[in-house]
């Protein structure tokens, strides 16, 4: 069982798209099962590699007692049913807001192989799907809020004890001998 730290909201890496799979070798095979290791510990119902600074488009998910992954997830929407419900992220502990999903999702990409699969889902796997790859584009939920919930959810991440404080870039000394 191998662990690794879950890098929080503020990191950069979070906010950097990622880079498609080319190589199904043993690293990317640790890679997953380190996905899984700390998802299960965490505990969530998903873990996508940026989470663990890593820039590669895989994710892991746990729903409905179904572990699996997918590698290079393209997502393709059957319906346009929406879904409206409480989601979270292991980026952002302790912090649930309503968001509205698509209801189902079919997700064609391969396993830790090389292989094609597909996944298909609806309620929480689908939000689960979307949510991870959202992951692969930078993309967070709270991005994907409406206005008034995103104003919440800014409001308690300012306050969250996990919150990394911004980095502000300070001259050392007085430009062209004035202070700024
Ligand atoms: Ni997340």
């Amino acid at each position: 069982m191998a662990t690794r730290p879950i890098r929080l909201l503020g990191d950069p890496v979070l906010r950097t798209p990622a880079a498609e799979v080319t190589s199904f070798d043993k690293e990317l095979r640790t890679l997953v099962k380190d996905l899984a290791d700390t998802m299960i510990e965490a505990p969530g119902v998903g873990l996508a590699a940026p989470q663990l600074g890593v820039g590669l488009r895989v994710f892991v998910y746990d729903v409905d007692d179904v572990l699996g992954h997918l590698v290079n997830p393209v997502l393709h929407f059957p319906t346009d049913e929406e879904q409206d419900g409480p989601e979270g992220c292991l980026s952002l502990p302790d912090l649930t807001f309503d968001c509205i999903r698509k209801q189902d999702v079919v997700a064609h990409g391969q396993n830790v192989y090389g292989d094609p699969v597909t996944v298909s889902g609806s309620d929480l796997l689908a939000r689960c799907i979307q949510h991870e790859t959202d992951h692969l584009d930078g993309v967070l939920f709270i991005d994907r809020l409406d206005a008034e919930t995103k104003k919440a959810a800014m409001a308690a991440i300012r306050d969250a004890e996990w919150a990394q404080p911004p980095v502000v870039k300070v001259s050392p000394h007085p430009l062209f001998g004035r202070a700024r």
